[in-house]
């Protein structure tokens, strides 16, 4: 149950009937002060001043109509019209009761489709794919969770000049007898290798070249080549997206390739609906709603002088067939900040050409860079990109030394499988808790503390009831309890609690991962003061207590597991 709904519901019933305006809402929020109650309507102000009102006088005749009765043990008026709330504790302990998860019974199903990851496949992955990888995976999660349709996409990049290059080297290490996937096993070292090979030597660069006109006219045996260069880049993402508890698999991937076919006719329709048209030989689609501040508008080629398509050509055309093929309502895209302006200028030129239809939300929700302690984008020692792989297993090797020390007597497979767990929840969490929208430092030894606001911290609270209950001798899946609400403590938790699915709301809507993460850390915090004041397992709680505050302990652990889940963060018995 969603708890601010229904105060807003109750306001806005009442509002409505003193004629205040629909569009005048009560403005429900959390109280940003425990003093002032637990919740504040603001929406009267606002109201009053539409209406020509006395904004007080408003928020009293509110009050008068308002039946809260059962739900609040206080509302009262403050200052220059605040509607403030306080909840009542046996409401609190019975909406706690019955906290089913909030889900899309009541609303219509929406199809979401979610463009996020979509690596390069030229080379392997690199730190600069993980942000959209993971944003857009916990935005997935949140979607679905909610009760959406959710379609993954994965604009893996595995067209374009480069396969020239390297199919022209894969042909030579096939030609010394060398398998393919023994060529491709370092995927880096391979792409160096050919870049080399591309600048030194004309003669190969000559062949590549012509390899990528022959690629693109669908000639067999570079096509062939090319499929296997594709198959093996593919397999190591996935074997990233794995280790990485990321729910992409080789059925969201949607690559630009798969478009090719579409262009021509694309460009065509753009082209007798004069919205592309020519400029010294190559197809330009002029935007003035991105008009610089010159007011020349924005320019976006879709097709080079020499007939080539282009990155946005493709994606026009994804456009096109997650609108009108896959039948999005919304259509979200993880990436970069820096392609702003590319995603602008085709969701603009979509809509022009009635690609997708007005109705359809078209969101692009960039992210910042991750940097080094320098303050300079994240490099390793001697500068070079740093590979995900890598990453992945340092941060494994690392979490190791921590839990070694924490928990001596662990196995070393425990520690392993322990440490998995912990290194890829700290890396995630470090990233999802800042505000997607900025740059942020990389810094393994913060994001690895047991303490403050880290995977770690958050994961360990999670384990924490587990073993209470599992000294208490009671199994936490079957235990069920009445919680009553009594101390401050538990008011506070009580409350945390019910605003879970307020936060996954938010979460959904704005694609903002941190709120969901501050929440969890909040909640967090509430439950460790609890546990401080109010003694569970102590002989002298009596046991109706004592049942009352494990049920606390047991909806927290749940809603945490549940919110680190949505984050793609697991959870574990020992740590
Ligand atoms: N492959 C692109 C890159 O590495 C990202 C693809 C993002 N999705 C899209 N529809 N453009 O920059």
């Amino acid at each position: 149950m969603v708890l601010k709904t229904l105060l807003e519901e109750r306001l806005s019933h009442a509002m409505e009937e003193l004629g205040i305006p629909k569009d005048c809402t009560p403005m429900v929020a959390v109280s940003a002060r425990v003093q002032n109650g637990d919740y504040q309507a603001n929406g009267a102000m606002a109201a009053a001043k539409r209406a020509g009102l006395n904004p007080r006088e408003l928020a009293h005749r509110i009050l008068e109509k308002v039946d809260l009765d059962g739900i609040v043990e206080s509302i009262e008026v403050a200052g220059p019209g605040f509607i403030n709330l306080r909840i009542c504790a046996k409401f609190l302990g019975t909406a706690l009761s019955n906290s089913t998860p909030e889900n899309s019974s009541t609303r219509a199903v929406q199809t979401v489709v979610i463009d996020y990851s979509g690596p390069n496949l030229a080379k392997e992955m690199h730190v600069g794919h993980l942000r959209s990888t993971i944003i857009g995976d916990c935005i997935a999660r949140v979607l679905e969770y909610r009760g959406e349709r959710v379609i993954r996409q994965n604009h893996v990049g595995d067209w374009g000049t480069q396969f020239g290059m390297l199919i022209a080297e894969l042909e030579l290490h096939l030609g010394k007898g060398e398998p393919a996937n023994l060529a491709l096993d370092d995927l880096e070292k391979f792409y160096q290798q050919a870049k080399r090979h591309f600048d030194e030597d004309p003669q190969f660069a000559e062949h590549a070249r012509a390899y990528v006109v022959r690629l693109q006219s669908g000639d067999d045996h570079c096509r062939s080549l090319w499929r296997q260069f594709i198959t093996i880049s593919i397999k190591h993402n996935l074997d990233i997206y794995q280790r990485l508890n990321v729910g992409l698999s080789e059925e969201h991937i949607k690559a630009e390739s798969a478009y090719n076919e579409q262009l021509a006719g694309l460009l065509q329709r753009l082209t007798d609906q004069q919205i592309a048209v020519d400029d010294q030989g190559a197809k330009v689609i002029y935007l003035d709603e991105l008009a610089d501040k010159k007011g020349r508008p924005s320019a976006m080629i879709v097709r080079k002088s020499d007939g080539g398509f282009l990155y946005s050509t493709t994606d026009l055309a994804a456009l096109e067939y997650r609108a009108q093929t896959l039948n999005a309502h919304r259509v979200l895209y993880f990436i970069d900040a820096r392609q702003s302006l590319h995603m602008q200028q085709v969701f603009c030129a979509g809509r022009r050409a009635e690609l997708v239809t007005s109705g359809v939300k078209l969101e692009h929700h960039a992210f910042g860079t991750m940097m080094g302690k320098d303050g300079k984008p994240f490099k390793t020692r001697s500068g070079g990109t740093v590979k995900l792989a890598d990453l992945i297993t340092e941060s494994a090797e690392r979490a190791a030394q921590l839990v070694q020390s924490k928990n001596p007597d662990l196995n070393d497979e425990d520690i392993a499988t322990i440490a998995r767990k912990v290194g890829i929840g700290a890396i995630k969490y470090a990233d999802l808790s800042k505000t997607r929208t900025q740059d942020y430092v990389f810094d393994w030894d913060e994001m690895l503390s047991f303490e403050g606001n880290t995977g770690p911290y958050l994961q360990y609270a999670v384990t924490r009831v587990g073993s209470l209950f599992k000294r208490a001798g009671l199994d936490m899946r079957t235990f069920a309890a009445p919680a009553r609400i009594d101390q401050p403590e538990e008011r506070a938790l009580a409350l945390a609690l019910l605003q879970f699915d307020d936060v996954i709301e938010q979460v959904a809507s704005e694609c903002y991962p941190h709120v969901l993460c501050s929440y969890l850390y909040g909640l967090t915090s509430a439950f460790m003061t609890f546990y401080e004041a109010c003694p569970v397992l102590k002989k002298e709680t009596p046991s109706a207590i004592q049942d009352s505050r494990l049920q606390l302990c047991k909806l927290t652990a749940e809603k945490m597991s549940c919110g680190l889940d949505l984050l793609g963060i697991e959870v574990m018995p020992t740590m």
